[in-house]
């Protein structure tokens, strides 16, 4: 089907585009009050992940509520081990937890990789979405780097400095890479399986790719996502590896489609780092949307000079938070279509 608004896909093929597309990472869920309605109806956040009608509508409020330039498919980068056999939970305000982690390679070897169908939920929530948009704006698909997944997988849970996983990398890089290069598997069936279902673009979220020093995290992490960005031919890749300061360059080696920028990554060096063929996506600082309208404004559009007019999707630098104002984010949305369609 022939898209309405298809801004998003042709700043990530790097053609001309009227204005700068935009959306905001983690844009389902966290901060609307239309999510947590739909939320409150069920047992807690997996079973809404699991519940394709009301995942894909909440994909699609933040199109009708914020204005944004593509819907991202509500569900979460740790249905990847939930696929290989590791079940998790989610603790109201506390986060994910995993009751079974790997610690031997014993517990590596009764991992399954997972395979385009695993995800069952996942794919019939992306059909039911993009039959509701009916055309109006892309699709992004998602998953998380093998080296974000492996860190809860190791961990159970969210940690500060994801020690155990990080130890793991110096005691025995031998399983450590084995068990990646399964994650990494699993991602690229798990893609396809989302790519197959309807997805028009896809993103890798490295979340903690800012907890390794340079070389491990091109090693242990940019190898990985390498492979993955390899494997998908079919759409756009977005990587977004946040805290990679010092992968940059490599990262614009890689074949992907558009690089994703933390607001620390100073986007004129970035630029210039990473050269002129990828798009690049970012990257306010998210606290600037506790500002007053207008420094959002300004902000905003210090922002967008830098980036320039074309190979630009905007966005945070990070997801939004959960306590932020839904007409702050408007603000930044709006300022981003207006001030980029007087260029
Ligand atoms: O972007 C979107 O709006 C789509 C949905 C989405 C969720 N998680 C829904 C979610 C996406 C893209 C994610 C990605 C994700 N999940 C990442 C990578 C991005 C990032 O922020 O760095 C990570 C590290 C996770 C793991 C995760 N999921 C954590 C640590 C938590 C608890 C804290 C939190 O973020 O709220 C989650 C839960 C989660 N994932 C919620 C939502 C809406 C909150 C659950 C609830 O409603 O109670």
């Amino acid at each position: 089907m022939k898209l309405e608004n298809d801004l998003l896909l042709r700043a990530a093929n790097g053609e001309k585009t009227e204005r700068t597309p935009v959306w905001v990472m983690r844009q389902a869920g966290r901060i609307l009050k239309e999510y947590r309605a739909v939320r409150g109806k069920l047992s807690g956040f997996i079973e809404l992940v699991q519940t394709p009608d009301l995942a894909a509508e909440v994909t699609i409020q933040p199109v009708d509520i914020l204005g944004v330039d593509a819907a991202i498919i509500f569900s979460d980068i740790l249905v990847v081990p939930e696929a290989m056999g590791l079940p998790y939970t989610m603790e109201e305000g506390v986060g994910p937890f995993f009751p079974k982690t790997v610690k031997s390679e014993t517990d590596l070897n009764k991992l399954k990789t997972a395979d385009e169908d695993s995800l069952g939920y996942v794919i019939d929530a992306i059909k039911v979405t993009k039959k509701e948009l009916n055309g109006r704006v892309p699709l992004i698909g998602f998953a998380g780097a093998p080296w974000t997944i492996f860190c809860y997988m190791i961990e159970g849970k969210g940690s500060k400095t994801f020690s155990n996983a990080r130890k793991s990398l110096y005691k025995d890089p031998a399983f450590a890479h084995k068990l990646l290069d399964k994650i990494a598997d699993s991602t690229i069936n798990y893609l396809k399986g989302q790519i197959s279902a309807g997805a028009d673009i896809v993103q890798v979220f490295d979340s903690w790719a800012g907890i390794l020093p340079t070389e491990q995290y091109d090693n242990f992490s940019l190898k990985y996502i390498s492979k993955i960005a390899n494997a998908i031919t079919e759409v756009p890749v977005i990587v977004f590896a946040k805290g990679a300061y010092g992968s940059r360059k490599t990262i614009g080696e890689i074949d992907c489609d558009v690089v994703g920028l933390d607001w620390n990554m100073d986007i004129v060096e970035s630029r210039d780092l990473i050269g002129p063929r990828k798009t690049l996506q970012g990257n306010l600082d998210p606290a600037t949307l506790y500002a007053d309208f207008n420094t959002i404004k300004s902000e905003t559009r210090k922002m967008i000079d830098q980036f320039g007019k074309s190979r630009h999707i905007a966005n945070l630098g990070h997801g939004v938070y959960p306590d932020m104002d839904v007409e702050k984010v408007k603000c930044f949305i709006d300022e981003v279509k207006e001030y980029s369609s007087n260029l």
